[in-house]
């Protein structure tokens, strides 16, 4: 089964305006001279939201993709500060983060308050980047797939538009750490989500799944990701705010799909 390679970029709370604008027609102007085949590659970023409508301008007549990286599950309603996923969608957005690690620990998001933005998210028509990943602590007592498993079954159930879902696998010791799960660690992680998905959504669900892996995924280690079986593309941090990497780590997708293909 061929599942087209997802490269998105999680920018956090960083880049201002003018930083962005810069940081999109760097990567612009980078993704052209990319050769074939590189529209194999669905390229995401996720901006903070103040950026999503002015983002929205700045990858205009591109390949690039855009989402949110946060939004509330109800349409509307009195939750000041907040943002609902119709705001998302909205600004041109088609994707939105549910259950990145920092809102599940900084942010301490229930497993049914995430459930509830899953189902919001789609309704809403966007499609649903939904991260799962275990503590170090937790990895150390053996717990990986315990949890992993869980953080699915909170989030996901059979009358969902799994069309729509797309997963993150990212061990929360590898965020932001600079310590990268190896490419075989990784593997063994996304080879169990997708036998987690096939025994209780059935094989084609599985098999259609995309699941990138995220944490400290830099240009000199996308490559060994990628070659995994299970791996479908990367959602990147820190390396993502800078055109030169994130467009590297582009290119190793981009050299991944050209292999394949020949
Ligand atoms: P880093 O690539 O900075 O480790 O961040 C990963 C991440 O959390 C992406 O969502």
């Amino acid at each position: 089964m061929s599942r087209r390679t997802v490269i998105a970029g999680n920018w956090k709370m960083h880049k201002t305006l003018g930083e962005a604008r810069e940081l999109v027609s760097g990567l612009r102007q980078r993704l052209e001279a990319l050769g074939s085949p590189a529209d194999r590659i669905d390229v995401l970023i996720f901006p903070p939201a103040t950026l999503l409508f002015p983002m929205a301008k700045a990858i205009a007549g591109s390949r690039i993709l855009m989402g949110a990286q946060n939004a509330h599950d109800a349409a509307q309603g009195a939750f000041t500060g907040e943002t609902s996923m119709r705001h998302v969608a909205d600004t041109g957005c088609a994707h939105v983060l549910v259950g990145h690690s920092e809102r599940r620990h900084v942010f301490g998001e229930s497993a049914e308050f995430l459930a509830r933005k899953v189902v919001s998210g789609l309704a809403a028509g966007l499609t649903v980047v939904y991260c799962v990943g275990e503590t170090l602590a937790e990895r150390e007592a053996g717990r990986t797939e315990a949890v992993v498993g869980r953080h699915l079954d909170e989030g996901l159930s059979a009358d969902l538009d799994f069309s729509r879902i797309i997963l993150a696998y990212e061990p929360v010791w590898a965020i932001g750490t600079g310590r990268t799960a190896t490419p075989q660690q990784a593997q063994d992680v996304h080879q169990f989500i997708r036998s987690h998905l096939s025994k209780r959504f059935g094989g084609p669900v599985s098999d259609g799944m995309r699941v990138l892996y995220g944490g400290s995924v830099k240009p000199d280690n996308a490559a060994g990701l990628l070659e995994q079986r299970d791996i479908d593309g990367l959602l990147v941090g820190g390396a993502c705010l800078s055109a030169e990497d994130f467009a590297a780590i582009i290119g190793s997708a981009v050299n991944r799909a050209r292999q394949i293909l020949s």
